[in-house]
């Protein structure tokens, strides 16, 4: 595995101070995970576009937005053009997520779509070549500070496979429940994109725990 990445999620940060909260980790970590939600595709709300509009200005470290939102493909390619470098809907949601790949690329983002627990690979291997990034989801989407859900691995192994057996460069994204005691696991199965919100904000040093996530990540892959 190249270099692990780590993006660790605002969700568990305080909304209050958020452009200190994303100082905090801005020297270790290598993106920012912004959960958008809206109360329809997932029981919870969040932010949107105007929020994330000021922390695109505000964040020394690019933007990785997971949207958790129904039609994504009207409103994904307005985050990509806000400046987020990172713009991840869920094909759950997608009416024709091969076209709104290609918006968000056009647009200027890496493209990525993302993965419920119980969302097959399958029906879109032949897609990966749309994509610069998929998320497999280790919860269900909605909420910080669930359990890690082991029975997602087998499927991130199919993933890492099948973004391999095509000579493909689409990095693979692990979201919830991914910490000290998960992040090992993830990694052997392939994972090479690691989203941490309770595990990064939780921790008293925050950047450390950054480090720390990468380093047990990259054993873990070399092993
Ligand atoms: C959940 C969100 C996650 C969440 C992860 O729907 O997509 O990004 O913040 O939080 P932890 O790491 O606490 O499970
Ligand atoms: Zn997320």
């Amino acid at each position: 595995m190249s270099r692990a990445q780590i993006s660790p999620s605002i969700l568990a940060a305080d909304f209050a101070r958020l452009s200190d909260e994303i100082a905090a980790v801005s020297t270790t970590a290598d993106w920012v995970h912004v959960d958008v939600m809206d109360a329809h595709f997932v029981p919870n709300l969040t932010l949107g576009l105007p929020v994330v509009e000021s922390l695109v200005r505000a964040s020394a470290l690019p933007i990785d937005c997971h949207l958790m939102i129904e039609d994504p493909d009207r409103w994904a390619p307005g985050y990509a053009e806000a400046g987020a470098k990172s713009v991840t809907f869920h094909v759950e949601a997608a009416a024709a997520p091969v076209r709104l790949a290609r918006d968000l690329r056009a647009a200027g983002a890496r493209a990525g779509m993302a993965l419920k627990p119980a969302t097959p690979i399958e029906p879109y291997v032949d897609l990966l070549g749309e994509l610069d990034m998929l998320l497999v989801m280790t919860v269900e989407p909605g909420f910080g500070g669930q359990p890690f859900l082991d029975v997602v691995l087998p499927k991130l192994r199919r993933c890492r496979e099948a973004i391999r057996g095509r000579d493909l460069d689409v990095w693979l994204q692990v979201d919830g429940g991914v910490g000290a005691e998960t992040i090992e696991r993830c990694a052997e199965a392939g994972a090479d994109v690691f989203v941490a919100g309770s595990a990064v904000y939780g921790a008293a040093d925050p950047a450390a725990a950054v480090t720390a996530l990468r380093e047990a990540a990259e054993r873990a892959a070399a092993s």
